[in-house]
């Protein structure tokens, strides 16, 4: 009783129930500040997303030695003291090594995360050597109740997956005060973080572009006891119970086929949980068929990711379509290969 005299901090509540309903113009405002993540001035690009009047400023860029990957683990952190809002934004990497497929890819969680689980040991690297950029901005008495989004497209979106319930876990933001979208994920952790991880994040959303080979990587333990029905591909579900392997959290939004404007998608809330067979799962990856795989990678909302951002979200640029031979291509240099 009498609950409404207790009288909440003052803040301007961004998030609320709504959030939890995927937002796709918030998913294109939050693709361009990935992006930007790949420019070494992500400011064009912000001025591009948000109109002056919101005063979106840039509080601090990082760039940090990431041995995992050899090359920087990046990205920057946004405020709007109008909208009361922080952005925290890690990018993709740039290396064009083999050594990413070596490590990561091929790597199931091991390491781990605080307490909310195993990780794979290379993204908890780049976290705990980016964690300090981000909590400075967090902690700031100034932004005290700011509420935060944090994005990022393929590792980038790995290191936002992190970083976001590090911040609810730490006390940092309650859970109803950090928003996540990111782009092209990579599976972080094993089945125990992923449960924590939705725990602690109700607003989370993880978009997938139709045969992106990275959310597929490191590989999930699959479910023996499915049988595929006549006619499949062979594709088998992710065990629900297994805490051996990668595992998705939630939400997978997953767009079937281009991300055109207007292109259907599909919320993916079905079984297994946060792995939904009906998703991007379905489909069985072939390893030696991955040049489309890595071209709907790089592509999301139809621009190519690392291109449109160091081009500064110019609305003007045009980008290749879709390949239309098939084969191997150099999977690694080209997923994250610099130009
Ligand atoms: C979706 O996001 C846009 C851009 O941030 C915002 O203007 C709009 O109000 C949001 N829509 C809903 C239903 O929350
Ligand atoms: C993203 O950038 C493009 C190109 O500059 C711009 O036209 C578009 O409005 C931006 N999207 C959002 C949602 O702000
Ligand atoms: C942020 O605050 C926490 C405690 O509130 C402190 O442990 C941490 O060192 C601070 N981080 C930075 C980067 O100032
Ligand atoms: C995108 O997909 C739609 C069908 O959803 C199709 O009509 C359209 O031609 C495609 N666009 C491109 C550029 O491939
Ligand atoms: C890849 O392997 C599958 C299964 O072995 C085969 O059906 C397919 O034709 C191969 N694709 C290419 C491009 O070689």
């Amino acid at each position: 009783m009498l609950l409404f005299l207790i009288f909440p901090t003052v803040t301007l509540a961004l998030f609320g129930p709504q959030d939890s309903v995927y937002n796709e113009t918030e998913a294109k405002l939050l693709l361009n500040l990935s992006a930007a993540a790949y420019s070494t001035d992500p400011t064009p690009c912000i001025q591009r997303t948000f109109p002056s009047n919101e005063n979106t400023q840039v509080a601090t860029s990082f760039s940090v030695k990431c041995d995992f990957v050899g090359n920087p683990c990046a990205g920057y952190v946004t405020v709007s003291t109008v909208l009361q809002q922080i952005t925290v934004v890690f990018r993709g990497t740039k290396t064009n090594s083999q050594l990413i497929l070596e490590g990561w890819a091929t790597t199931q969680p091991s390491s781990d995360f605080y307490g909310l689980g195993l990780v794979n040991r290379y993204f908890k690297t780049g976290h705990d050597k980016t964690w300090d950029y981000v909590q400075g901005v967090l902690n700031n008495t100034q932004y005290a109740n700011y509420d935060v989004y944090v994005t990022g497209h393929s590792l980038g979106g790995a290191l936002a997956a992190l970083a976001a319930p590090r911040i609810v876990s730490s006390g940092l933001r309650q859970r109803n005060q950090v928003k996540v979208t990111t782009f092209g994920e990579p599976r972080v952790g094993n089945l125990v973080f992923s449960k924590n991880y939705d725990q602690l994040l109700p607003y989370s959303f993880r978009v997938v572009h139709s045969t992106d080979i990275v959310p597929h990587l490191p590989g999930c333990v699959k479910d023996l006891s499915y049988v595929p029905p006549e006619g499949s591909d062979g594709s088998m579900p992710c065990d629900p119970v297994s805490t051996n392997g990668g595992y998705h959290h939630a939400l997978e939004i997953w767009y079937p086929m281009n991300m055109t404007t207007g292109s259907p998608y599909n919320v993916c809330t079905g079984s297994p949980h946060d792995e939904d067979f009906t998703c991007s799962d379905a489909a069985k990856v072939y390893f030696n068929d991955t040049t489309l795989a890595i071209w709907n990678h790089r592509n999301y909302f139809a621009v190519e990711v690392p291109d449109f951002g160091k081009g500064g979200c110019n609305p003007t640029m045009t980008f290749e379509g879709p390949p239309t031979t098939q084969g191997i291509k150099g999977l690694v240099s080209s997923l994250f290969g610099r130009k």
